[in-house]
């Protein structure tokens, strides 16, 4: 029997690798994919091979510009945000993963698969959803709901029983949960629970904070071609490279810092820390070019989708065919957004400041208050408005008569 682990080199899954050996008694096969979580991925390999797993089953794939691609920009391409604030970095992360893993289960025919996620949150969730759409049969493993290791102590027993080496500042418990990709760092868990508290500064990874970000501010440009931005000041860039490119304008300004209580999928509140610069700034730049490319139908259409979009990454559901079906929508939106937006960071915020498009549907000769186009007759619009009203005015003169 095999099972792919996916595995990150840390401490919590070489446990899980080794609780996978001694308990399960399977052959570990080890997934470490880079997301531009900014960690090296050599160090997993090392800890792989001294943890007893064959060269030929460990598995390291660099997944930046796929992740970027295919699934950041399709779901920025919706404006995504769930409940109103969370732009899903971490949730939009899960479902590629669990499509690396079933591609090598089935490379290597192994019957099962394994995450590190805990039986409290959503990750599990949308985990095993992409598991069993890509594979109906697959047998899923999460030893966070299955093991006896339920403290702190009890795991770094085990650890040392098994000479798994663990970091210095790994003993004790961690301050607080984090996953990280290209998209965002999250923080969540310890000194984050109560949300009455605000999160102390060690916890912010990967922005400084707006106080202390430039007094001047920064002034660039983002291209798009068909909804995806391509550059950034006039050079194109690969999905990865752009998004990189937005994370370091970000972090210098001090954008993207989020504060949330969020509602999980499985039922019950939670309190996070969310860093998101260049996403925050990819964000206020689609939206500005669309604001001139999309006709108001297709806009507000688009508008109504996105929290039933978002809820849909938020919950796992991916793989799943409302989701595609709602991309096809949007993608076919996305047709003539195409242009430059220009913007400016300054101290947290992100502004735009100027949108130009070929296919620009802003009509200066039409909007005008001077004296404009033929194609406009005001005294049309009287009617117009007249029997718009109509309903209202009915209902006004009820209200007369009945008094109420
Ligand atoms: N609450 C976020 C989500 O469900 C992040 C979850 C993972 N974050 C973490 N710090 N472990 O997408
Ligand atoms: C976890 O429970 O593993 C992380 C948090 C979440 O998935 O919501």
């Amino acid at each position: 029997k095999k099972v792919v682990l996916a595995y990150s080199g840390g401490l919590d899954t070489s446990i899980i690798l080794k609780w996978l050996q001694t308990t399960y008694g399977c052959e570990v096969v080890t997934f470490t994919a880079d997301l531009g979580q900014g960690e090296e991925l050599e160090p997993a390999r090392q800890k792989a091979l001294l943890l007893g797993i064959k060269p030929e089953n460990i598995f390291i794939e660099d997944l930046r510009e796929e992740f970027v691609r295919d699934y950041v920009f399709p779901m920025f391409r919706a404006n995504a945000v769930y409940e109103g604030q969370y732009l899903l970095g971490t949730s939009i992360a899960r479902p590629l993963i669990g499509k690396k893993q079933i591609e090598i289960a089935e490379k290597v025919g192994a019957d099962a698969v394994c995450h590190g996620a805990t039986g409290k949150g959503n990750d599990q969730v949308r985990f095993e959803l992409a598991y069993y759409a890509l594979k109906p049969d697959v047998k899923v493993i999460a030893p966070w709901r299955e093991w006896d290791l339920t403290s702190r102590t009890k795991l770094i027993e085990f650890a040392e029983k098994h000479q798994i080496p663990i970091a210095k500042d790994k003993r004790g418990d961690a301050p607080f949960s984090t996953d990280a990709n290209l998209l965002h760092t999250s923080s969540e868990g310890k000194v984050l629970e109560d949300p009455s508290q605000d999160v102390p500064d060690y916890v912010f990874s990967r922005t400084v904070s707006p106080e202390t970000a430039p007094d001047k501010a920064t002034v660039i440009t983002v291209d798009f071609e068909r909804g995806d931005a391509t550059a950034v000041d006039g050079v194109k860039l690969s999905p990865a490279a752009l998004l990189a490119k937005l994370n370091d304008l970000g972090r210098i300004n001090g954008i993207g810092r989020l504060d949330l209580v969020e509602n999980r999928y499985v039922g019950m509140k939670s309190r996070g820390m969310y860093e998101t610069p260049g996403g925050t700034i990819l964000l206020a730049a689609h939206r500005g070019i669309e604001s001139i490319t999309l006709d108001r139908g297709a806009a507000h259409l688009k508008d109504e989708l996105m929290p039933k979009y978002a809820e849909l990454v938020y919950n796992g559901f991916w793989f799943a065919p409302e989701r595609e079906m709602l991309q096809a929508a949007i993608d076919k939106s996305q047709e003539f957004v195409t242009g430059r937006v220009r913007l400016k960071l300054y101290k947290g915020n992100v502004t735009v400041i100027g949108r130009e498009s070929p296919y620009s549907l802003y009509d200066q000769e039409l909007v005008t208050f001077e004296e404009g186009a033929v194609a406009y007759d005001q005294h049309d619009a009287q009617g117009f408005i007249k029997l718009n009203a109509l309903r209202l005015r009915t209902l006004g003169q009820r209200r007369k008569k009945t008094g109420i």
